[in-house]
C-alpha cells in the first residue's frame, strides 16, 4: 500500500481516486481537513475497503510514525500543503509551518521507517515530494521553459517555502540515501479544484453573475495542465523514476489570464446561455496581486524522454471537461463556499476594487 498526504485536497483527492481505478492498491490518506481539505471529494470511495482515511497533520511526528509502522506502506506520495499564494501574501506562517516543518517531519519519520526495512523493501521504498514550477521564479517573454537545471529563484511566500521544502527532500537523499523522488508541475486544473484559484473562480463567478476578477492587466503566462494529466505523470514517476531525480511536469499549454477567463466565458456561453448577456461583460480588472509573477513555462521534456509521459489532454478538451464538471456538480461548490470561504473573499477582493 501507500501513504498518501493531503489526499483530500484538490490534486490529491484526483490522485487518489485515479490510483485505485488505476492500481487496486491500497492507499492510507493523512489529511488535516484545512478549509482546501474536503472529505465530499473522497465520497465515491466510502465503500472502498482499499481506502484508509486518517485526520491528522503531518507536523505530528508521533502519528505519522504511528501510520507507518502499522500500514508498512511501500511508498510515500506527500501532496499536503498550504497551496494559495493569495493566502500566502495574507498569512505566511501556516506555509512555513505545513510545506517547511510537515515535509521536515516527514522526511525524518520516512528515514527511520525506511531504516527499519530490510532487502527488496528497503530497495523499492519511495518518498514522492510534489512541488511546484513557482520555485523557479518569473521568466521574461523570450526566456526558455523552465527546466530541471532551472536555479530556484522563488518570488512569493509559498513558492519560497515550497523551494525550502524541495532543499530538504534533496539534502535528506544527499545525505542519508533516503530513495527521493521530486516532481514540479505546472498550475493544474480540472475537478475538484477549490473556488479560490483562478479557473473555478471565474466559473463559480460567472454563474453567480458576479466580477471576473483579473489581477493587473490579465497579462500574466501560466502553463496548464488538466490534472488527470497530472496524476499518470505521477505514478509514472512513483513506478520508474529514478531515485534523486527532479521532474518536470507540464501541459505545453501557455496561455494569459485573460484568454483561460475568456475561454470559460465563451464555453459557459455555449453550455448555459446566461439571458442578460454573454459572460465576458463580467470581466473586471482589479488591482495586481503583490510581486505576481509574470509568466510561468514547463519544459516537459525530461518526463517524455525517460518515462514516456505526455498529457493526454489538450487545453481545449481539458477546460471543456473542467467547465462542464462544475456545472454538474453546483452542489460541491454550494457546500465549500461557506462562511470562511466568504470570509476569504472579502479579504482579498475587498482592498482591490
Ligand atoms: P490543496 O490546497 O487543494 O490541498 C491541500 C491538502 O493538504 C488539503 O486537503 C489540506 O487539508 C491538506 N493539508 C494542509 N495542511 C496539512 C497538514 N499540516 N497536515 C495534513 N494535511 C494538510 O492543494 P492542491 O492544489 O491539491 O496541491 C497539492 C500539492 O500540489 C501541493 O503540495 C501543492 O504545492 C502542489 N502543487 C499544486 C498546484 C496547483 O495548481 N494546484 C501546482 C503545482 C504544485
Ligand atoms: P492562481 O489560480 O491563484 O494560481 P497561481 O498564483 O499559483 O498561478 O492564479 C492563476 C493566475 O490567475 C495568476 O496569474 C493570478 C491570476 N488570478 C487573477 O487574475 N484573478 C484571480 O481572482 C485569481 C485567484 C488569480
Amino acid at each position: 500500500m501507500i501513504l498518501v498526504t493531503g489526499g483530500a485536497g484538490f490534486i490529491g483527492a484526483n490522485f487518489v481516486i485515479d490510483w485505485l481505478a488505476a492500481t487496486g492498491e491500497p492507499v492510507v490518506n493523512l489529511d488535516k481537513l484545512t478549509y482546501a481539505g474536503n472529505p465530499e471529494n473522497l465520497a465515491s470511495l466510502a465503500n472502498n475497503a482499499r481506502y484508509i482515511f486518517v485526520k491528522g497533520d503531518i507536523c505530528e511526528r508521533a502519528l505519522v510514525d504511528a501510520l507507518l509502522t502499522r500500514h508498512h506502506p511501500r511508498a510515500i506520495a506527500h501532496f499536503a500543503a498550504e497551496s494559495h499564494v493569495d493566502r500566502s501574501i495574507h498569512g505566511p506562517a501556516e506555509f512555513i509551518r505545513t510545506n517547511i516543518e510537515g515535509t521536515f517531519t516527514l522526511l525524518e519519520a520516512a528515514r527511520a521507517y525506511w531504516n527499519t526495512l530490510t532487502g527488496e523493501q528497503r530497495d523499492d521504498f519511495r518518498f514522492l515530494h510534489v512541488s511546484t514550477d513557482e520555485v523557479y521564479g518569473s521568466l521574461g517573454p523570450h526566456d526558455p521553459p523552465f527546466a530541471e537545471t532551472n536555479p530556484q529563484q522563488p518570488n512569493s511566500p509559498y513558492a519560497a517555502s515550497k523551494a525550502a521544502s524541495d532543499h530538504l527532500v534533496r539534502a535528506w537523499h544527499h545525505t542519508y540515501g533516503l530513495p527521493v523522488l521530486t516532481t514540479n508541475c505546472s498550475n493544474n486544473y480540472g475537478p475538484f479544484q477549490f473556488p479560490e484559484k483562478l479557473i473555478p473562480l471565474v466559473i463559480a463567478n460567472a454563474l453567480a453573475g458576479k466580477p471576473l476578477p483579473i489581477y493587473g492587466d490579465g497579462m500574466n503566462v501560466r502553463d496548464w495542465l488538466y490534472v488527470g494529466d497530472h496524476c499518470a505523470a505521477i505514478r509514472a514517476v512513483l513506478n520508474a523514476g529514478q531515485v534523486g531525480e527532479t521532474y518536470n511536469i507540464g501541459g505545453w499549454n501557455e496561455m494569459p489570464n485573460l484568454t483561460i477567463v475568456k475561454t470559460i466565458c465563451a464555453l459557459l456561453d455555449e453550455m448555459k446561455p446566461d439571458p442578460a448577456g454573454r459572460y465576458e461583460r463580467l470581466i473586471t480588472f482589479v488591482a495586481d496581486r503583490p510581486g505576481h509573477d509574470r509568466r510561468y513555462a514547463i519544459d516537459a521534456r525530461k518526463i517524455e524522454r525517460e518515462l514516456g509521459w505526455r498529457p493526454a489532454e489538450t487545453f481545449a478538451t481539458g477546460i471543456r471537461k473542467t467547465v462542464r464538471w462544475y456545472l454538474e456538480h453546483q452542489d460541491w461548490v454550494a457546500h465549500v463556499q461557506s462562511g470562511a470561504y466568504r470570509e476569504w473573499l472579502a479579504r482579498n477582493y475587498g482592498a482591490r476594487q
